[in-house]
Protein backbone atom coordinates (compact mmCIF):
# COMPACT_ATOMS: atom_id res chain seq x y z
CA UNK A 1 0.00 0.00 0.00
CA UNK A 2 1.43 3.73 -0.93
CA UNK A 3 2.59 5.24 2.23
CA UNK A 4 1.04 9.25 3.13
CA UNK A 5 2.54 10.96 5.84
CA UNK A 6 0.15 14.05 7.36
CA UNK A 7 1.54 16.17 9.70
CA UNK A 8 -0.33 18.55 11.72
CA UNK A 9 2.17 21.80 13.01
CA UNK A 10 1.19 23.91 15.93
CA UNK A 11 -1.86 24.12 18.40
CA UNK A 12 -3.68 21.56 15.80
CA UNK A 13 -3.70 18.61 18.87
CA UNK A 14 -6.04 20.90 20.69
CA UNK A 15 -8.88 20.29 17.69
CA UNK A 16 -12.35 20.02 18.92
CA UNK A 17 -11.69 22.41 21.21
CA UNK A 18 -9.46 25.09 20.32
CA UNK A 19 -11.84 28.26 18.53
CA UNK A 20 -14.54 25.51 16.90
CA UNK A 21 -16.15 28.20 15.11
CA UNK A 22 -12.89 28.52 13.07
CA UNK A 23 -11.45 24.99 13.25
CA UNK A 24 -14.65 22.81 13.65
CA UNK A 25 -16.00 20.27 16.59
CA UNK A 26 -13.99 17.45 15.41
CA UNK A 27 -10.85 16.25 17.46
CA UNK A 28 -7.36 14.74 16.43
CA UNK A 29 -8.12 11.82 17.22
CA UNK A 30 -11.36 11.61 14.93
CA UNK A 31 -9.36 13.30 12.40
CA UNK A 32 -7.01 10.28 12.35
CA UNK A 33 -9.98 7.74 11.86
CA UNK A 34 -11.36 10.28 9.77
CA UNK A 35 -8.25 10.19 7.58
CA UNK A 36 -7.65 5.92 8.34
CA UNK A 37 -10.76 5.27 6.60
CA UNK A 38 -10.72 7.80 3.67
CA UNK A 39 -6.83 6.09 2.79
CA UNK A 40 -7.90 3.00 2.98
CA UNK A 41 -10.53 3.77 0.46
CA UNK A 42 -8.26 5.35 -1.83
CA UNK A 43 -6.11 2.36 -0.76
CA UNK A 44 -3.15 4.58 0.90
CA UNK A 45 -1.89 3.87 4.52
CA UNK A 46 -1.85 7.27 6.59
CA UNK A 47 0.20 8.19 9.31
CA UNK A 48 -0.79 11.02 11.41
CA UNK A 49 1.36 12.89 13.95
CA UNK A 50 1.39 16.20 15.20
CA UNK A 51 3.74 18.37 16.98
CA UNK A 52 3.63 21.90 18.21
CA UNK A 53 7.54 22.24 17.43
CA UNK A 54 9.40 23.33 13.99
CA UNK A 55 12.32 21.73 14.32
CA UNK A 56 10.39 18.31 14.69
CA UNK A 57 8.20 19.10 12.50
CA UNK A 58 11.51 19.76 9.70
CA UNK A 59 12.92 16.47 11.32
CA UNK A 60 9.37 14.51 9.68
CA UNK A 61 10.12 16.06 6.42
CA UNK A 62 13.48 15.02 6.20
CA UNK A 63 12.66 11.59 6.71
CA UNK A 64 9.80 12.18 4.06
CA UNK A 65 12.45 13.81 1.74
CA UNK A 66 14.77 10.59 2.06
CA UNK A 67 12.00 7.97 1.86
CA UNK A 68 10.63 9.50 -1.09
CA UNK A 69 6.93 9.65 0.99
CA UNK A 70 4.38 11.89 -0.32
CA UNK A 71 3.29 14.37 2.87
CA UNK A 72 0.21 16.63 3.45
CA UNK A 73 0.93 19.44 5.45
CA UNK A 74 -0.65 21.75 7.75
CA UNK A 75 2.08 24.01 9.08
CA UNK A 76 -0.49 25.72 11.01
CA UNK A 77 1.18 29.60 12.55
CA UNK A 78 4.36 28.34 10.86
CA UNK A 79 2.85 28.66 7.36
CA UNK A 80 3.02 32.55 7.93
CA UNK A 81 6.74 33.01 8.72
CA UNK A 82 8.97 29.68 9.05
CA UNK A 83 11.62 30.25 6.46
CA UNK A 84 13.12 26.63 7.99
CA UNK A 85 10.09 24.65 7.57
CA UNK A 86 9.39 26.46 3.24
CA UNK A 87 13.32 25.25 2.69
CA UNK A 88 12.66 21.04 4.32
CA UNK A 89 9.74 21.56 1.89
CA UNK A 90 11.37 22.58 -0.65
CA UNK A 91 14.21 20.12 -0.34
CA UNK A 92 11.15 17.51 -0.93
CA UNK A 93 9.18 18.86 -3.66
CA UNK A 94 12.73 19.78 -5.66
CA UNK A 95 13.05 15.62 -5.38
CA UNK A 96 9.81 14.97 -6.98
CA UNK A 97 7.92 14.00 -3.78
CA UNK A 98 4.56 15.88 -3.84
CA UNK A 99 3.72 18.21 -0.87
CA UNK A 100 0.58 19.11 -0.34
CA UNK A 101 -0.46 22.23 2.26
CA UNK A 102 -3.84 21.80 3.85
CA UNK A 103 -5.85 24.47 5.90
CA UNK A 104 -8.89 23.72 8.05
CA UNK A 105 -9.88 27.02 7.43
CA UNK A 106 -9.19 29.47 4.60
CA UNK A 107 -6.24 31.69 5.74
CA UNK A 108 -6.77 34.45 2.87
CA UNK A 109 -10.36 35.30 4.33
CA UNK A 110 -9.02 36.25 7.93
CA UNK A 111 -6.46 38.38 9.50
CA UNK A 112 -4.15 39.98 6.87
CA UNK A 113 -0.80 37.97 8.74
CA UNK A 114 -2.45 35.07 7.40
CA UNK A 115 -2.60 35.86 3.94
CA UNK A 116 1.16 35.15 3.48
CA UNK A 117 2.62 31.21 3.23
CA UNK A 118 6.26 30.73 3.20
CA UNK A 119 4.93 27.63 1.91
CA UNK A 120 2.47 27.76 -1.18
CA UNK A 121 5.34 28.95 -3.15
CA UNK A 122 7.42 24.97 -2.93
CA UNK A 123 4.29 22.92 -2.22
CA UNK A 124 3.05 21.06 -5.12
CA UNK A 125 -0.34 22.57 -4.28
CA UNK A 126 -2.77 23.83 -1.40
CA UNK A 127 -6.00 23.11 -0.20
CA UNK A 128 -7.38 25.64 2.49
CA UNK A 129 -11.17 26.40 3.38
CA UNK A 130 -13.08 22.91 3.61
CA UNK A 131 -12.41 22.09 7.23
CA UNK A 132 -11.27 18.29 7.68
CA UNK A 133 -12.29 17.51 4.17
CA UNK A 134 -9.01 19.52 3.35
CA UNK A 135 -7.39 16.98 3.87
CA UNK A 136 -9.53 14.43 2.13
CA UNK A 137 -9.10 16.55 -1.07
CA UNK A 138 -5.53 16.15 -0.66
CA UNK A 139 -5.43 12.63 0.06
CA UNK A 140 -7.48 12.70 -3.72
CA UNK A 141 -5.32 14.69 -5.43
CA UNK A 142 -1.96 13.07 -3.87
CA UNK A 143 0.09 12.88 -7.81
CA UNK A 144 1.96 9.25 -8.36
CA UNK A 145 5.93 10.07 -7.03
C1 LIG B 1 -4.54 26.78 10.05
C2 LIG B 1 -4.57 28.27 9.72
C3 LIG B 1 -3.40 28.99 10.40
O1 LIG B 1 -3.46 30.38 10.11
C4 LIG B 1 -3.49 28.82 11.90
O2 LIG B 1 -2.36 29.41 12.52
C5 LIG B 1 -3.67 27.41 12.34
C6 LIG B 1 -4.51 26.52 11.55
C7 LIG B 1 -5.78 26.04 9.51
O3 LIG B 1 -5.74 24.83 9.40
O4 LIG B 1 -6.79 26.69 9.20
O5 LIG B 1 -3.19 27.00 13.40
O6 LIG B 1 -3.38 26.20 9.45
Amino acid sequence: MRQVLVLNGPNLGRLGSREPEIYGTVDHAALADLLAEWGSALGLEVSLRQTDEESRLIEWIHQAADAATPVILNPAAFTHYSYALRDAVADLTSRGVPLIEVHLSNPASREPFRRNSTISEVATGTIAGFGPTSYHLALQALPPV
